[in-house]
């Protein structure tokens, strides 16, 4: 006979849902909110870090925690991949957060469903939207170096990006408005550095940049090969604020990247980067069910994966 419990456990075992730790870890939300908010405090430039940590965990292998894998002797984790080396920012926030979750509920919450709680704590403590968060991801014990290595390049066509989505179950669509996400952090010179010096091969600039802002930028990443760590904001207009200024900057040729101003050069993608530029709160809207979905990429539930006791390494 097929009683409720198992139709429950049934239920329980292969599907999100927002109240997954209510009974298990009451506190969860409050803890990752002060956490956040403690990091973000201390360096404003951690909420996009954390936006950007979610992203990378949930494109490569799914949202498994697989980025926060330390490499050991007979390990290699995806922290070394070149999108992440020196780059990806945040590590020690969500270990701080995990440890204060090991004293109140041990063995309980995921470390990727903390990384997807904490995206949303920080894009909201910047200014931007709110939305549920559906939990119970459990983590991965393995990390694939290559396939973080095939993160969306800066340097490459759009039609590769949308291919890369698309592969994630992501659409046009939520490739626009999660490239949103740039609308607050900061790019290393040397992501955007040819499109000031040599675009064409022939040391002209991009045509797609506007010349106040190159040379503001010519300023920050001199055409020296030491300037290349050097950084500057993605949207220079309001730096750390999670808000729509980014489509804004793109319609007037202000974007920092090159993957970022090529949404004007596709006409479904720039109509919708027009409106997000004019609708502030479309945009929000649509960022909030986009981000869902990205987290919903690949996930491990039920008997599936594990619970970490430490982030940095499988149990
Ligand atoms: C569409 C393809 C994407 C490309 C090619 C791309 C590329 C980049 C690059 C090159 C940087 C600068 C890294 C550095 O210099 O160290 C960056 C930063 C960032 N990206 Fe993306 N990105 C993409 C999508 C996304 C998405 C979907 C999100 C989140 C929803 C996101 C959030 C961020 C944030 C917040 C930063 C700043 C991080 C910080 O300041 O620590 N990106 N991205
Ligand atoms: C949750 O946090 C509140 C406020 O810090 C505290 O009073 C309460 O005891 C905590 N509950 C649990 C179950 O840890
Ligand atoms: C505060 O931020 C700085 C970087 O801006 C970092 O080096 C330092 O470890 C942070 N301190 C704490 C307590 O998080
Ligand atoms: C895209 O827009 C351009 C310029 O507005 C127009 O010339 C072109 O016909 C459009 N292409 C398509 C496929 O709609
Ligand atoms: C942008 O908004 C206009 C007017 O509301 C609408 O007709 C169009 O379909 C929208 N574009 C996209 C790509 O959603």
């Amino acid at each position: 006979m097929v009683n409720k419990s198992v139709i429950l456990t049934l239920f329980i075992s292969h599907s999100l849902f927002s109240m997954f730790y209510d009974a298990s870890c009451p506190n969860l939300t409050r803890i990752v909110r002060y956490g956040v908010w403690m990091a973000v405090s201390n360096d404003t430039r951690m909420a996009a870090s954390l936006l950007r940590l979610h992203f990378h965990d949930c494109f490569v292998n799914g949202c498994d925690g697989s980025l926060l894998l330390d490499d050991t002797n007979t390990f290699k984790g995806e922290k070394n991949a070149l999108p992440n080396v020196n780059s990806v920012r945040g590590y020690e926030v969500i270990d701080n957060i995990k440890a204060v979750l090991e004293k109140v509920c041990p063995c309980v919450v995921s470390c990727t469903d903390i990384v997807t709680l904490a995206a949303r704590e920080a894009v909201y403590l910047a200014g931007g939207p709110f939305w549920q968060i559906p939990l119970g991801r459990r983590d991965g014990t393995t990390a694939s170096e290559s396939e973080a290595n095939q993160l969306p390049s800066p340097l490459e066509p759009l039609e590769n990006i949308i291919a890369k989505f698309t592969s994630k179950g992501l659409n046009v669509k939520d490739l626009v408005a999660l490239s949103g996400g740039h609308t607050f952090g900061f790019a290393r010179c040397m992501m955007f550095k040819h499109r000031l010096f040599n675009f064409d091969g022939a040391g002209n600039p991009d045509p797609e940049l506007d010349v106040m802002l190159r040379q503001n930028l010519e300023n920050n990443c001199p055409n020296q090969d030491d300037s290349n760590n050097n950084f500057a904001p993605l949207d220079a207009y309001t730096i750390n604020r999670f808000d729509n200024v980014y489509y804004r900057n793109l319609v007037n040729k202000l974007g920092l990247l090159q993957s970022d101003q090529a949404l004007m050069k596709d006409n479904t993608t720039a109509s919708l980067v027009v409106n997000y530029s004019r609708y502030p709160y479309l945009f929000y809207r649509d960022f909030g069910a986009s981000m869902v979905k990205l987290a919903n990429t690949g996930i491990l539930t039920g008997q599936k994966g594990e619970i970490r006791k430490n982030c940095r390494m499988v149990n």
